[in-house]
Parts: structure tokens; sequence; C-alpha cells
């Protein structure tokens, strides 16, 4: 399937970032999309044009701005429930990002249901936004929090899940993709094991939705939390998704305006959802503008870019390898995402980023938010590229290029 966007080159030139050169006339060479990744135009123009012709406060007003607002709000929660494939539009709640989402699952859901014994289980290549508010959580109910172990390639060891698996386990959280090794675990078979054993999955897609087709029908998901920040959309808005029935049961944790249904002297009754998880004046302009994201992600196609990337990380494998002192961690190419990390034998991640970027070269260093898996890695830091829509084999061989530089400024060679 090809569209006019796909012309790799053309779809970079959707993104005015690209339309400079660095004051020390280097290229922008950004590989650091797991991140943040940047903004195409469109998402861009949408904001402006947002604040320049008709903004308002949002489900406030009925004059014509604020009417425009609101139909545009849910425009954009229409364009979320097509991408994600939920089956109705109540079941997506406008957050501030995966972080807000995961942090209204654990302390609107988990903390209501879990008791004493009860069961949550994790695994170590979680960012810190999947672990800490479960620790939270575990900390306050008395659950009890278990890691399924990773094997040596950074995937979840399957062999050992029924162990795991008992009917004190009643919520599995999970990454749909690591930030880190690129890591893709299997949702669908996850989410089949944890349903067996009467539990719920919650998965944290900041990182998948941008890359792979996610469909909550046919993965079952019960949970799931993205940012906008990371689907080439704006930053302050994210996704909440719920089964209805799982919705109507989990709590507010923030309280005020628009979420109340009725509020008495005493006590308070709330909206149904999702405006139950709205408090407050949501993030407008960035909720109106993850649609024209949405919309350009889905132009260029998911698988689309899916195999664009994969191209991309299988050349950087190939070209990385070759350089003496390398050592990539996760899997192999054609087993993950666009995330690559690695260490380089005698350079301090912290400096080989900052030599990178003399040569215009982006990257991230350090622990990237996982702790508990730099120490299952047993580094204390990584360096880590990540691909998104607009990379090129350009931007390799000039990451490639830069690291040789490096390997002279640091004297390995
Ligand atoms: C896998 C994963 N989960 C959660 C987060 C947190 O996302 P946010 O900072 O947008 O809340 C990130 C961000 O890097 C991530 O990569």
């Amino acid at each position: 399937m090809t569209t006019p966007l796909l012309n790799v080159a053309t779809l970079r030139s959707h993104f005015p970032v690209f339309d400079q050169t660095l004051p020390n006339g280097e290229p922008v060479t950004f590989l650091d999309t797991a991140a943040s990744a940047q903004k195409p135009r469109v998402v861009i123009d949408a904001e402006r044009a947002v604040q320049e012709t008709h903004y308002a406060n949002a489900y406030r007003g009925v004059y014509q701005f604020g009417a425009q607002i609101d139909d545009e709000l849910e425009a954009s929660r229409e364009a979320v429930r097509q991408f994600i494939n939920a089956e109705d539009r109540s079941e997506i709640a406008f957050t501030s990002g995966t972080t807000m989402s995961l942090n209204l699952i654990a302390f609107g859901w988990a903390a209501r249901h879990l008791k004493e014994g009860d069961e949550i289980l994790l695994n170590r290549m979680e960012h810190h936004a999947n672990l800490v508010p479960w620790q939270q959580v575990a900390a306050r109910s008395g659950a009890v929090i278990r890691y399924i172990p990773l094997t040596e390639n950074g995937q979840l060891d399957l062999s050992q899940l029924d162990s795991f698996l008992t009917e004190k386990t009643k919520l599995l959280s999970v990454t749909g993709m690591s930030n880190v090794l690129g890591t893709i675990n299997p949702i669908n078979e996850l989410s089949k094991r944890i349903h067996e054993v009467g539990g719920i999955i919650v998965v944290d897609a900041a990182q998948s939705v941008p890359h792979k087709v996610v469909d909550v029908i046919a993965d079952n998901i019960d949970f799931l939390a993205f940012s906008g920040h990371k689907l080439y959309g704006p930053t302050g808005i994210g996704i909440l998704y719920g089964r209805q029935e799982l919705l109507a049961e989990t709590n507010p944790i923030l309280f005020g305006g628009h979420m109340i249904d009725r509020v008495y002297d005493d006590h308070s009754t709330w909206a149904q959802p999702p405006a139950k998880f709205e408090a407050g004046t949501i993030p407008i302009v960035q909720a109106i503008a993850l649609k024209p994201a949405i919309d350009f992600v889905n132009e260029v196609g998911l698988h689309t870019l899916h195999e664009h990337e994969s191209e991309l990380t299988r050349y950087a494998h190939e070209c990385l390898n070759k350089i003496p002192g390398m050592h990539i961690y996760g899997p192999p190419p054609e087993e993950k995402g666009a995330i690559i990390s690695f260490t380089l034998e005698g350079a301090h991640p912290e400096d080989l980023a900052h030599l990178l970027d003399r040569k215009g070269v982006f990257v991230r260093h350090g622990h990237h938010c996982t702790m508990p898996l730099h120490d299952f890695l047993k580094v204390s830091a990584t360096v880590r590229v990540s691909f998104g829509a607009y990379n090129t084999t350009d931007d390799i061989d000039r990451l490639i290029g830069a690291i040789h530089f490096a390997r002279e400024r640091l004297r390995l060679t």
C-alpha cells in the first residue's frame, strides 16, 4: 500500500524541525523519538488554528466557540477510539499522559479492589511509570508485587509464567514495547493467560502505539495508557482506555469541576465516564491537536511505519555491530521495535552523548527511567537511539560517523 506520504523523503518534509542546519553547520539527526516525537506541520498548525480562531474552555459554553471546541474534542476522542478499536467513546478519557493514566488505574481501580495477599504481576523491563504506582498501591493495600523473569535477551521468560499465575494474581501490568530494549511483548497471549486466572491486564502502550497496531478488542485489553507526545502529537495530553465495566468501578483520583454529577454540602456524586476522570480544565488545544497526529499516522499507515522502522533498526544493528567495543542490549532486530540501547567499551554513555551532539546527533543516555532493568543488565547507564517516521538510513550513517569521531576523541582507536 502506498500513498504520497510514503516516500520517506516526503515524509520528513512534513516536519519543519528538519528544515534547519544547526549553528555548527550540521543537519539535525534526531534519534530520540522514544523520549518524545517531533511534530508534523499538521499538528503545529492545528494548535495554532484553535488559538487563533475559536479558542474557548471545553464542555462549558453554549456559545459558538464553546460548541466548536466541544465538537472538536469529541472528534479527537472518536479518532482515538477508532485508532485503538475501542467499543465506545466513553471508554476514552483524556489525561495528561501515560504516567497520569497509569496512576489513575493504580489508585482509581487497583487501590479500590486489591487486598492483602493479592498479587500484582510486573517485570523488570518496565518504565518507572509502570512500577512506582504499583509499589505505592502494594504498600497501601498489602498486595504483593511479583516479577516475571526476563531471559538473557531481555524478553519475558514465558516458560516460567505458569508458576506466577494463580488465583491470587489480580492484575498484570506490562509494556507493549520496552523503551530501552525495544522488546515487543505478546499482549494477546498475556491477556489470555491472566484472564484464565480471573485477573485483569493493564497495558502501558506509550512506546507501542506509535509503531504498531494496538487493538484493545482483539487483544482483550482491560486498561491501556499512552501519551500524545510520543505519537507525533502535542505534550500534556494522554489517554486512559478502560473497558466500560471497569471504568464504572474506577474511582476518580482528581476532584473538582466537570467530573461531578451533583454536589451537596457534605458529599458529591460523579459524572459518568469519561467526564468522571477529567476534572478541571483539560488540555483543550492539545487534545484537539491529537486528532491530526492520529490522522497523520493513519495516512502513512502503521504497517508501513513499522516496516520502515524495522528496516532502519536492522540496518543500525548491522552498522553498530561492526564498531569495536560495541555492546547492544535486548533481542535481535527482527524481534523488536525501533529502539536500540548500547554501551561502548571505554566510553561513559554521558560522554558519548555529548560527543555525538557535537555532530548534531541527538541521542539519550542514562537509565531511561528503568533502574531495575539496568540492574538486571548490570550497567548503570546505556546510550539509546530510537527511530520515528522521519528517520532515514542517512541518519544512521551520521550516527556511525559520529561514534567514530567520539572514539577518536576518547582515544579508543
Ligand atoms: C514505556 C513507557 N511508559 C511510560 C512512559 C511515561 O510517559 P509520559 O512521560 O508521557 O507520562 C514512558 C516515557 O518515556 C515510556 O517509555
